[in-house]
């Protein structure tokens, strides 16, 4: 028989317990840093040298980081399912822990890609990009990050994923971001619905989620509990 399909919907907090700061609790990203004068592509026009650097400490940090037992576990679970993750977050963890398939709807640390072609995207790994690296074809380099203000093209894709769980999960996110957060209204209606998170995170009326009020590593070993009943 073909493994249930497991979609997972992650976000900062799937990350928080590898050293990474969220974005919008006390003492998160975007209380060090303004949004307008980082992440936006304003932003990148008016000072483009601190808009990389803000990228290029992200990525940095990526060598010191390590997947926790939530990556791990969710990792783990392709043995009994078919898991599809979709990330709002653009670090790696997901992949270092080695899950196979993962959507990252926000972009990703590891690429750059050229500002005025942008189907020419080079993976970089965790290495600076600075003010005159330039595309194959001579224009200025820029994170492959989703910034504020701009499309996510990706949401195309993950639509179709979430409407074609079997189970689904939510994990680390404050669900304040759309189109990410609208995701959650696309899993079918009578499917098992899980969202972990320490804090209480509102989801519409009538969606039906099993809240797991724990952190992502916790709250994912006790998932795995829950959901061997539906292999
Ligand atoms: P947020 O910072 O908005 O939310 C993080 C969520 O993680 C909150 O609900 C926390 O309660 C939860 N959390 C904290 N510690 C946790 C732990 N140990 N385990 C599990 N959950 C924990 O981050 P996102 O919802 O991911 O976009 O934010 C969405 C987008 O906004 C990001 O992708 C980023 C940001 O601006 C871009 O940069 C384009």
């Amino acid at each position: 028989m073909a493994k249930k399909r497991l979609v997972v919907l992650s976000g900062a907090g799937m990350s928080a317990e590898s050293g990474i700061t969220t974005f919008r609790e006390t003492g998160g990203l975007w209380e060090q840093y303004r949004i307008e004068d980082v992440a936006t592509p304003e932003a990148f026009q008016e000072n483009p040298a601190l808009v990389l650097e803000f990228y290029n400490q992200r990525r940095k940090q990526l060598e010191e980081v390590e997947p926790n037992v939530g990556h791990k576990t969710l990792a783990r679970l392709q043995e009994k399912f078919d898991v599809q993750i979709i990330t709002q977050n653009v670090d790696n963890l997901h992949e270092s822990a080695g899950s196979k398939h993962i959507l990252h709807l926000h972009g990703e640390l590891t690429k750059v890609r050229s500002t005025k072609h942008p189907h020419l995207i080079y993976d970089i790994g965790t290495k600076a990009i600075k003010l005159g690296d330039k595309c194959d074809k001579g224009a200025q380099l820029r994170p492959h990050i989703v910034w504020f203000g701009e499309s996510v093209p990706a949401i195309d894709d993950a639509v179709p994923l979430v409407n074609s769980a079997d189970i689904f999960l939510v994990i680390g996110t404050s669900l304040n971001v759309y189109p990410a957060a609208g995701l959650i209204m696309y899993a079918k209606h009578e499917i098992p619905k899980f969202l972990i998170d320490p804090n209480n995170v509102e989801v519409p009326y009538g969606l039906n989620f099993n809240i797991i009020q724990k952190g992502a590593g916790e709250g994912s070993l006790e998932l795995e509990k829950k959901i061997m009943q539906y292999v």
